[in-house]
């Protein structure tokens, strides 16, 4: 490794970032990491905090897992790359689909395509939503409707469906035929509605309403996260995904699950259609399948749709879609040992209770800190603290304040994530109590600092 002048003189010279303003990376280097350890992340300086971020949601079962780390080393020297396109298969995909077929048979879903990452999940599903109407003679249905301050990655089709113009406006025009209806986001609403119940009514009304405007014979499907995360951890009234399939189903459009964060035990649930009673034709996952060690995902299928692709005639169901690495064999390897870890160590159950302490910890600290306008959680490992510049108008933080408090949470033991106002909190779910405090405690110094 070049020594530590080196990498801070050179840091973000010759790199731009992703998400940022390439001279925003020049004026604020970013922290310098170069270790990890169980639930902890060390910068060059030997500075070691909490990570409260969990890599970016999918470091779920934080940076030693030892069993995935071997199963990788073994696979590069097994097998360290083929291709799964049409004639050739490898060995861990065919284990890696049998597991993820058992793991997701509660939600329906049971047959896996396989993709490189989240962004490669979406653009996935949302092709085979457009190919199965075109299977059943339906090729009118070509239209995604979609949630405000959703977030399904960074392709076209993806950002298409993105429901947050920071990831819209410099990347238009975008793909045609993509609506957007209000979020159930009881802080801030188009119907100033702040009863969660209510405004999940409100919402599904807004869907019917924008399906009857567009004709439901020209929709090809609605993809929605469970539990809204990148746009600010949204959790909707517990009626509203159920809402959505009902609605969904009454008009033939499918419903396509963006689970990259919910899926493997964040929300306290194993998936987050699972949480809200929900069975979606497409369930979209990443991040934790490999618990950030290898990049892969899976786009799981339901039955339903598996039948109308397997039992063609016509040819229409030829998959003119995949990615060099679908299937890529390290990555089904790792995620064999991550759902092998996942399940050995019940994830889910820890990430419920702990979840709880932090939702709890961060509403205490509502009540000292007058910049935290709100705190969204109570589902699992995924937080979020809205920061406003006055509460009473609701009006947003300036941009500084939120990176103000991830700087002396940093320094004072924890990493947290800062996304437009917000402060986000996806920790790994193996975190302890300890941690847990640990997070708190530095996020109060963060919020003392300003
Ligand atoms: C819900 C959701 N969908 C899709 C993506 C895109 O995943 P990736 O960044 O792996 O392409 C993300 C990433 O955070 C996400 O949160």
């Amino acid at each position: 490794m070049k020594d530590a002048n080196f990498l801070k003189a050179h840091n973000a010279r010759s790199l731009w970032h992703p998400m940022t303003a390439p001279s925003d990376s020049l004026k604020n280097p970013p922290a310098i990491i170069t270790g990890a350890e169980g639930t902890r992340i060390r910068d060059i300086d030997g500075h070691e905090v909490v990570d409260g971020v969990g890599g970016l949601w999918n470091v779920n079962l934080g940076y030693s897992c030892q069993p995935v780390k071997d199963v990788i080393a073994a696979q590069l020297d097994a097998l360290p790359y083929y291709s799964i396109f049409r004639g050739t298969s490898n060995d861990k995909v065919i284990e890696l689909a049998e597991e993820l077929r058992a793991f997701f048979e509660p939600d329906g879903l049971t047959r896996a395509f396989y993709t490189s990452g989240g962004s490669d999940s979406v653009e996935t599903a949302l092709r085979l939503a457009r190919q199965y109407h075109k299977i059943k003679g339906d090729p009118g249905r070509t239209k995604f409707l979609s949630l405000k301050k959703g977030y399904h990655g960074t392709h076209m089709g993806g950002a298409s469906v993105n429901g947050n113009a920071n990831f819209r406006t410099a990347y238009e025009p975008l793909l045609p035929g993509c609506f957007h209806i209000p979020a159930p986001y009881t802080y801030r609403n188009p119907f100033n509605e702040s009863d969660p119940a209510k405004l999940a009514q409100l919402c599904l009304q807004a869907l019917e309403d924008e399906i009857a405007f567009q004709g439901a014979a020209t929709i090809a499907a609605f993809i929605m996260e469970p539990i809204l995360g990148a746009g600010g951890v949204i959790p909707p009234h517990p009626t509203f995904m159920p809402g959505v399939e009902a609605i969904c189903r009454k008009h033939g459009i499918l419903l396509i699950a963006d689970e990259v964060i919910t899926a493997f035990g964040r929300t306290g649930a194993w998936t987050g259609s699972r949480l809200w009673g929900v069975k979606p034709d497409f369930a979209c996952t990443a991040k934790a399948i490999t618990n950030g060690y290898f990049p892969f995902g899976a786009v799981m299928i339901a039955e339903g749709v598996a039948e109308v692709f397997e039992s063609d005639a016509t040819g229409k169901a030829a998959i003119g879609h995949g990615y060099t690495y679908s299937g890529h064999p390290v990555g089904a390897a790792a995620a064999l040992a991550c759902l092998a870890e996942t399940k050995r160590l019940n994830v889910s159950v820890n990430a419920a209770a702990r979840g709880t302490q932090l939702h709890q910890g961060l509403l205490k600290l509502q009540a000292q800190h007058e910049a935290i306008g709100d705190v969204r959680g109570g589902h699992g490992l995924m937080c979020a603290i809205e920061l406003v510049a006055d509460r009473a108008t609701k009006k947003p933080a300036d941009k500084a304040i939120p990176a103000k408090v991830q700087e002396a949470a940093f320094r004072a033991g924890a990493m947290v994530r800062v996304s437009g106002p917000n402060i986000i909190l996806s920790p790994p779910l193996v975190v302890t109590e300890a941690d847990i405090a640990t997070i708190l405690a530095a996020l109060d110094s963060g919020f003392k600092a300003l």
